[in-house]
């Protein structure tokens, strides 16, 4: 079973994760999923580390680079999600303060992991509402793009998201539907069609500058949402993503991926 028409694949035949396949060509450790041996801190409890000038200063040269292309690209409801969670363009935030906003706003919350999760740690959190987030900043060599979480990505790119009522009721069927199958996040680089035009959502393209250009140029080939192509093994994190998916909204993101996992037994 391969390729994006690929559906949800059972646990008896499963095949490695794209990270894991990434970690087995040996490209990078960062790719290594880890297994939680103790519960990470949660909300308050997560401690703001000790940034370098430095480090803010990544942080601070990538949120320019992506506010600047976002207008016109993403979507509003992600743009909105921005301003909600105060991001400040010059310091990297706390995840503690961003937790709060979360939990007022959609029941969320957020914990400290320390890299690439396993899979299954990774969906039971999604599906006890809990956003798993890295606390620390990639290095200056990779701006444009990282295969492995760091706080850019998982700020900048999920948490605005999960500020929207509906995204954030579907992310959590996602997590508890993944939880009994094996699949990817085809979200993470997902589409919506709006009245304005095509905008984008996806949190791995709208933290990467060159997703953003790519993934609404003439490039990429643009297939109507279908809930089984949500999840997805076969994405390639080192290469650009030359088919993409669109919903028209978010309410038919969750009702149709809440009718089709119900349909195959998986919540
Ligand atoms: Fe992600």
């Amino acid at each position: 079973m391969s390729g994006i028409e690929s559906d949800f694949t059972s646990l008896e035949a499963m095949p490695l994760s794209t990270y894991e396949k990434a970690a087995l060509g040996g490209n990078d450790p960062r790719c290594i999923p880890q297994h939680l041996d103790a519960p990470p801190p949660m909300c308050s409890e997560i401690v703001y580390p000790n940034y370098t000038e430095e480090e803010h200063q990544i942080w601070q040269t990538l949120y320019r680079r992506q506010a600047e292309l976002l207008p016109n690209r993403a979507c509003d409801e992600f743009l909105r999600g921005v301003e909600m969670l105060k991001l400040n363009p010059n310091r990297i935030p706390s995840l503690a303060d961003l937790s709060n906003v979360l939990e007022s706003q959609t029941d969320w919350c957020i914990a400290r992991i320390p890299g690439l999760l396993h899979e299954q740690d990774f969906f039971k959190l999604l599906a006890e509402r809990v956003f798993p987030s890295t606390d620390y900043i990639r290095g200056k060599d990779e701006l444009g793009y990282t295969p492995a979480p760091d706080i850019f990505h998982d700020v900048f790119g999920h948490m605005p998201m999960l500020t929207n009522r509906d995204f954030a009721d579907f992310y959590q069927l996602f997590g508890k539907a993944a939880l009994n199958a094996k699949g990817a996040d085809r979200t993470a680089f997902g589409l919506i069609e709006t009245p304005k035009g095509r905008r984008i959502y996806g949190a791995g393209t709208l933290s990467s500058a060159t997703e953003v250009l790519h993934s609404l140029s003439d490039e990429v080939i643009v297939h109507r949402f279908s809930p089984e192509k949500v999840i997805n093994q076969d994405y390639d994190v080192w290469h650009l993503q030359p088919i993409l998916f669109a919903i028209e909204s978010f309410e038919e993101l969750k009702q149709g991926f809440y009718d089709w996992t119900r349909s195959r037994g998986l919540l």
